[in-house]
């Protein structure tokens, strides 16, 4: 399977980063092609809303976006990290997945979608936002589905989640794939 992680997180010592990294560990020990993104120091400018893209497939604003929506397109695992702001996704995020609708409507590969979040607080609820958000895009790519979502709760210091069990959560969640 060609696996992509994208990493939001633009810190240094990323508790997001992290687990996506071993998420990317357990995926390529079972034989997957996994290709590993980080949104640091990528040019990303916002959705204008134009709509172009619903006629050209392609996006108006050129920058660092078109690559990462190519491999999104060809990906078939796509594996989101985001720390939680404000009990949303994070904004470089969210606005990388507006700037990703040239997707819509096309012949795109990607099935399971994972989602990787980190929060200071740790409470049943924390994630809920942010995982209705994405859903929010999965359902409009109806062949895809958020597979499953993988929370780090009570981190919030850099590599604070190097010891947390989301750690060997998201090894192990890697490694399945190849194994199913
Ligand atoms: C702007 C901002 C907003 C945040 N909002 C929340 C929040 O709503 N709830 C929470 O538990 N933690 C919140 N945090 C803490 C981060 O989610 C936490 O530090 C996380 O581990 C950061 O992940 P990262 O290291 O991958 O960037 C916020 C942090 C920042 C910088």
């Amino acid at each position: 399977m060609k696996i992509l992680v994208i990493s939001s997180s633009l810190r240094l010592g990323s508790n997001s980063g992290l687990i996506a990294a071993e998420f990317a560990r357990g995926a390529v020990e079972s034989g997957n092609v996994v290709e590993e993104i980080s949104l640091k120091g990528r040019q990303i400018g916002f959705c204008t809303g134009c709509l172009s893209c619903q006629e050209t497939r392609r996006c108006c604003i050129a920058d660092d976006s078109a690559d990462i929506i190519r491999k999104m397109h060809d990906a078939d695992v796509i594996v989101f990290a985001s720390p939680i702001y404000f009990y949303g996704l994070s904004g470089q995020l969210k606005v990388l997945l507006d700037r990703s609708n040239p997707l819509y409507g096309t012949d795109y590969r990607f099935k399971d979608i994972y989602l990787i979040l980190t929060a200071a607080e740790d409470e049943a609820a924390t994630p809920d936002r942010a995982v209705s958000s994405l859903q929010g895009w999965v359902d409009c790519f109806d062949r895809s589905r958020i597979a499953k979502v993988i929370f780090a709760g009570g981190v919030n210091e850099r590599n604070a989640a190097s010891g947390h069990a989301a750690m060997k959560n998201a090894y192990e969640t890697g490694k399945e794939i190849g194994e199913r």
